[in-house]
């Protein structure tokens, strides 16, 4: 592997137009994950990023940030709480409603999955409008943790998301664009 990581796994995501709306630019990133070439060195990247830094656990973003969001964790040797879509988690929860490129959704998290305090890494696969992040940093920070920065693998910048994140106060770090 001689090119850049970044340039790397921007090469290997794939994007599919029309999808799963017209006018929708998809990026697919299942071709990263079935490359064992392309999944490592996305998941070192982060990995040499946060490393040697005080984290107490990586919280993913349902459903492809918790693929990368696991895997990450057990890496760093710390836990994984999932920020699941509404309706999926079995215990108390707190919501939070926002909207999509594409629609409207809602995001959860189990009330005991962080304490006041904890130093969180928030991710997901991809920032949009930024809407899915902003709201999954709000439940962080309803039950007290301290979200340290919020990662993704792609950033589609013409869409002002990262900027959005980065405008509620949120470090944003993205492997590529
Ligand atoms: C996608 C993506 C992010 C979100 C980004 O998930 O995985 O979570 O959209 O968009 P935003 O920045 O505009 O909020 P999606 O909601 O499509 O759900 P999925 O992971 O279940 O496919
Ligand atoms: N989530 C929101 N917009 C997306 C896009 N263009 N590709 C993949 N996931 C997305």
């Amino acid at each position: 592997m001689h090119t850049d990581p970044a340039d790397y796994i921007r090469q290997t995501i794939r994007s599919v137009p029309n999808w799963p709306n017209p006018g929708v630019t998809f990026r697919d990133i299942t071709p990263v994950l079935q490359d064992p070439q392309a999944f490592r060195v996305l998941i070192d990247l982060f990995v040499y990023r946060y490393m040697q830094q005080r984290l107490d656990l990586v919280a993913g973003i349902d459903a492809r940030g918790f693929i990368v969001g696991s895997v990450l964790a057990y890496e760093l040797n710390l836990g994984f709480i999932p920020v699941r879509k509404k309706g999926k988690l079995p215990f108390k929860t707190v919501a939070e409603d926002y909207s999509l490129e594409y629609g409207n959704a809602s995001v959860e998290i189990h009330t005991d999955s962080v304490r006041p305090g904890q130093r969180v890494l928030l991710i997901d696969d991809l920032i949009a409008t930024g809407g899915t992040m902003v709201a999954a940093s709000r439940l962080l920070q309803r039950l007290g943790a301290n979200t340290v920065e919020a990662a993704a693998i792609i950033d589609l910048p013409d869409l002002g998301g990262s900027q959005a994140v980065r405008d509620t106060g949120l470090s944003v770090f993205t492997a590529c664009t």
